[in-house]
């Protein structure tokens, strides 16, 4: 399974936040908002990835991550040289995808999921080659984003794209997974209305065909967008009141990358040492030494 994580777009809900910084490099409370997605992407055990971004974002990104290695994981990067669309992934990442399935995440979407994670894991690999999976979280505002739409039996028949009357609460987030024909599927999208081509065009293909499943993310699960002012705010206090509460930080690559066991101790202690006097660091050396004495 290769993931690609898309961290382009314009940001013009955040301007002028976003008018020299891109928005995945904004803080959300401790970290940059890319470590997020990338986080998510590693639990799922995903460790190929694809960064796609614009022309003036993609170094500064790369700065960030580098080959990725540092964390155990491969991580290559291309340019989309307009936001044309989240469904442009594909046409952009079709050599990257290959014939293998993908998983493709949202650069500003934040996701802290509970022991489910382990079912939506066990779901996705059940569907292989032959099936989407995608999720659907219920939502207050419903109209911001693409809302599924079930039938009596409670299976879903489409999604809509911000519907001035949504038809259900629930919400397609930021993290699909597809079989490798998602590639000529997307190579097929017209551009909509407003010239971009829809993710939600494609979940539909796929819903149409009968290969989607679309699960639900139940309460337990957090699931935030930091693309507004508000959520991103929302999801910086999220963040801080969580790890507060508990002393363990929610999506530290470091320590992620070392618990699924993507590096050995020699890498986490030079990791540690490349990072300046920092809480992040204090944390880390914790990390170290507590898997030492716990475990
Ligand atoms: P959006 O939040 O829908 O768009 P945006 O980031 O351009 O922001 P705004 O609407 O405020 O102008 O995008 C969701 C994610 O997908 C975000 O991480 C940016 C990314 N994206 C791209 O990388 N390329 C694109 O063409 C689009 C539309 C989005």
């Amino acid at each position: 399974m290769k993931g690609i994580l898309l961290a382009g777009g314009s940001g013009s809900r955040l301007y002028p936040l976003t008018k020299t910084v891109s928005k995945q490099l904004l803080p959300v409370y401790d970290k940059p908002m890319i470590y997020y997605p990338l986080s998510t992407l590693m639990l799922f055990g995903i460790r190929e990835i694809l960064i796609i971004s614009t022309p003036h974002d993609t170094p500064n990104i790369e700065k960030l991550f580098g080959n990725g290695s540092s964390l155990g994981l491969k991580i290559s990067y291309a340019v989309q040289p307009n936001p044309k669309g989240i469904a442009e992934a594909f046409s952009i990442g079709a050599d990257f995808v290959g014939d293998e399935n993908v998983c493709l995440i949202l650069g500003d979407n934040i996701f802290y999921m509970g022991n489910q994670i382990h079912a939506f894991r066990e779901e996705v690999e059940k569907n292989g080659n032959s099936r989407a999976t995608i999720f659907a979280y219920h939502v207050s505002d419903p109209e911001r984003f693409g809302v599924v739409e079930f039938d009596e039996n409670r299976m879903a028949v489409s999604i809509e794209e911000k519907p001035a009357h949504p038809k259900s609460n629930y919400a397609s987030v930021g993290l699909y997974f597809y079989p490798s024909d998602v590639v000529a599927k997307a190579a097929g999208l017209r551009p909509s209305t407003r010239g971009e081509l829809e993710i939600t065009d494609l979940n539909n293909m796929y819903l149409r065909e009968g290969r989607m499943s679309v699960v639900p993310m139940r309460r337990g699960n957090v699931w935030l967008d930091a693309g507004t002012p508000e959520s991103l705010m929302d999801s910086s206090q999220f963040v801080q009141i969580t790890e507060k509460r508990q002393g363990l930080k929610i999506a530290c690559i470091e320590e992620i990358a070392y618990r699924r066991g993507f590096i050995d101790d020699a890498a986490m202690l030079r990791l540690i040492d490349e990072l300046k006097d920092s809480d992040y660091k204090k944390y880390l050396k914790k990390v170290y030494e507590e898997y030492h004495e716990l475990y």
